[in-house]
């Protein structure tokens, strides 16, 4: 789990929330849904929301992946980057997480544009066929499964395009050798694997806030 988030971290998101992120009810109520429906408290903070979003935009993303969609939250702040035309797939392997991402998406009016495929990611990537190329990976589930996600989303993207993974430094835990939970051995094997893969560039960013002490890896598409 991430790092309970300090106190100043939160008040510090939200002062710069206050400037930057204009209160918004279709992401409200996803929260709140997701929330009274008992799912996990999981979802990225408004500030790493938005951060996603401009990153689709920065690219002019038309077509989106998404692994691990829970309440939709951050499916809604990467459907608003989309173009009218523009489409978001995401994988979700429980129907209660499913259902309650499809009511947010519904009530965030993006319906038309998201659509949220059931079962286990690794499976429905494989069947994805490798044209027409995706802009935008956004890795965010089981994080043992992170290195198979990777090479499907390498697959996947065309060159120039994003992958970011979700949750990869966890308190810094990563970098801890006493730590060894199957979820850091996931991100481990993550940039074991990118020390030597010749299909993308990356970095990872930390972050503290309201998730507390965590960070995205971000990588481009060669
Ligand atoms: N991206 C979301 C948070 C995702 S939480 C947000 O920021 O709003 C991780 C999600 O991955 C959970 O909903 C979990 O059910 C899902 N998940 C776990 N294992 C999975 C698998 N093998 N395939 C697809 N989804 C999976
Ligand atoms: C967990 C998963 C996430 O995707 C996240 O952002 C935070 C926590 C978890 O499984 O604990
Ligand atoms: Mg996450």
């Amino acid at each position: 789990m991430p790092l309970e988030p300090n106190p100043e971290w939160i008040r510090s998101d939200l002062y710069h929330n206050s400037f930057l992120i204009a209160r918004d009810d279709a992401l409200e109520h996803a929260r709140k849904n997701s929330d009274g429906q008992g799912l996990p408290q999981i979802a990225v903070s408004a500030a790493q929301g938005k951060l996603l979003n401009l990153n689709a935009r920065s690219i002019g993303a038309k077509r989106i992946l998404e692994v691990g969609t829970l309440g939709g939250y951050s499916t809604i702040w990467f459907a608003r980057a989309l173009p009218e035309d523009g489409e978001l797939v995401t994988f979700e392997l429980s129907e209660k997480h499913a259902k309650v991402a499809q009511e947010n998406i519904e009530y965030a009016g993006l319906t038309s544009k998201v659509k949220i495929v059931l079962g286990p990611a690794a499976e429905s990537l494989k069947k994805l066929p490798s044209e027409p190329k995706w802009d935008l990976v956004f890795i965010d589930a089981d994080k043992p499964s992170n290195l198979t996600y990777l090479l499907e989303a390498e697959r996947l993207v065309r060159k120039g395009g994003v992958i970011i993974v979700d949750n990869v430094v966890r308190q810094g835990r990563v970098a801890d050798p006493n730590v060894n939970d199957d979820n850091i051995i996931g991100v481990r094997k993550l940039l074991e694997h990118l020390k030597t893969d010749k299909n993308v560039d990356a970095t990872t960013i930390a972050t503290v806030g309201e998730k507390g002490y965590d960070g995205f890896l971000y990588a481009i598409r060669l």
